[in-house]
């Protein structure tokens, strides 16, 4: 792992108040890996009480409208979730892109990346293939496409962001991936970064989601241009997390 290790913990629809005791302990975790670079990414209306409850960590939004501002009843802006404390924006999750979620294609996550670019939000593009497409052996295929369509072509991209590879299958499912297809796929998305940046390609993090939690950590984040997770259930709880966290310091460590 040459790139710093970057953790990160998607809390998806769940989260409370009283949850921002578990977001404190995780800022407590995190200052005792100072190797790692840590971010929690709770529903919106939490991010600005998260983010002035922590100090060692980045607080991120889970998605950001397309435009900045206007008439888009229900929807959140870039611009907003930054004033509200976030420094990053997750686009592109699958449970977004899913035709039973909001059927975002790569153009709107290609536009929602280079809005949150332009609010001075980092970014954590999310790309994965479903089952049926791993088992047709097009798995490469489709990530390299939905990879190219929806990388934001804002001037100087690449220097703020990361790329999460997530398949759909091993999302909530217990089930991950053997680490050389990790691996493979990886590599396969470092060669879509480069052919899209050039230079500035080799510095973007590609992290590697889909039930990551203490026990497989170590060795997933130690494969090949894994520079680290974007991590759901297990975030959920300091406890998990930590341990998480605790096992990329000891990775990039060995490495
Ligand atoms: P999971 O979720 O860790 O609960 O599998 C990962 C994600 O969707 O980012």
């Amino acid at each position: 792992m040459a790139l710093r290790p970057y953790i990160v913990g998607n809390w998806k629809m769940n989260g409370s108040r009283a949850m921002l005791a578990e977001a404190r302990a995780i800022d407590r975790a995190a200052a005792r890996y100072p190797a790692v670079e840590v971010g929690l990414v709770p529903p919106a209306p939490l991010i600005n009480l998260m983010a002035e409850a922590v100090s060692d960590i980045a607080v991120g939004a889970q998605d950001c409208h397309t435009a900045p501002s206007g008439a888009f009843t229900g929807d959140v802006s870039a611009a907003t979730l930054a004033d509200a404390g976030a420094s990053f924006a997750i686009v592109g999750h699958s449970e977004r892109r899913a035709k039973a979620g909001h059927g975002e294609k790569d153009a709107v996550v290609r536009a929602k990346a280079e809005a949150a670019l332009a609010a001075d939000l980092a970014v954590i593009l999310c790309v994965g293939e479903t089952e049926a497409e791993r088992d047709a052996g097009k798995a490469e295929a489709v990530v390299a496409a939905q990879l190219k369509a929806s990388l934001p072509r804002t001037e100087g991209a690449a220097v703020r962001l990361a790329v999460a590879y997530e398949p759909v299958w091993a999302i909530g499912t217990g089930r991950v991936p053997a680490v050389a297809d990790v691996a493979a796929m990886h590599g396969a998305i470092r060669a879509g970064l480069l052919a899209a940046y050039g230079e500035d390609g080799a510095g973007v993090r590609i992290l590697y989601g889909g039930s990551v939690n203490a026990g497989n950590a170590a060795e997933l984040l130690g494969a090949d241009e894994v520079a680290g997770a974007l991590v759901g259930g297990a975030s959920l709880t300091a406890e998990s997390f930590a341990a998480i966290i605790s096992a990329a310091a000891m990775v990039a460590e060995e490495g």
